[in-house]
């Protein structure tokens, strides 16, 4: 079911004639919209020098969290480990920043370009353990495509 969005996502990807702000943004709204465990999808980037995230493009509620320092909760560990994080249940995770007491599940896939983590995508599910190896392999290809056009 997943692999059917990945022409569309490198289509609204590599649309040169939207600014990339946009191009982010409406990945994120075609995600949330085409894919029913996806409540809230948002990018997270590493801003700047600083060792922390910032909040880029999402879709879904607005979050009080635009600023993560490395390390903390399961998008800042995922800034130090390079790997994606699958968390089936939220709850049985202490490093954890809850956005939405709704949210039951979430995954991170970091995203490199030339090899460097600059960021991730970032999504949250109010359905519990709703994530498989298949929706890695999906987020690892949309971060792969995002990375073309950083
Ligand atoms: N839950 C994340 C914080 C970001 S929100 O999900 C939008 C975390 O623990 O890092």
């Amino acid at each position: 079911m997943l692999n059917l969005l990945r022409s569309e996502i490198s289509e609204i990807i590599l649309n040169k004639e939207l600014e990339v702000e946009m191009r982010l943004q409406l990945v994120c709204q075609f995600l949330k919209k085409n894919v029913p465990h996806y409540d809230w999808v948002g990018f997270y980037f590493k801003n700047g020098d600083k060792n922390e995230l910032k909040l880029g493009p999402f879709a879904g509620e607005p979050t009080d969290h635009l600023i993560i320092p490395f390390g903390k909760g399961i998008c800042g560990q995922v800034a130090l480990s390079n790997q994606n994080f699958v968390v089936p249940d939220v709850k049985a995770q202490d490093n954890y920043i809850a956005c939405s007491l709704t949210v039951k599940s979430e995954i991170v896939v970091p995203l490199f370009v030339n090899g460097e983590n600059v960021g991730q995508i970032d999504i949250d599910s109010k359905t519990i353990d709703p994530f498989t190896v298949d929706d890695e392999r999906f987020l690892e290809y949309v971060n792969q495509e995002v990375a073309k056009i950083l």
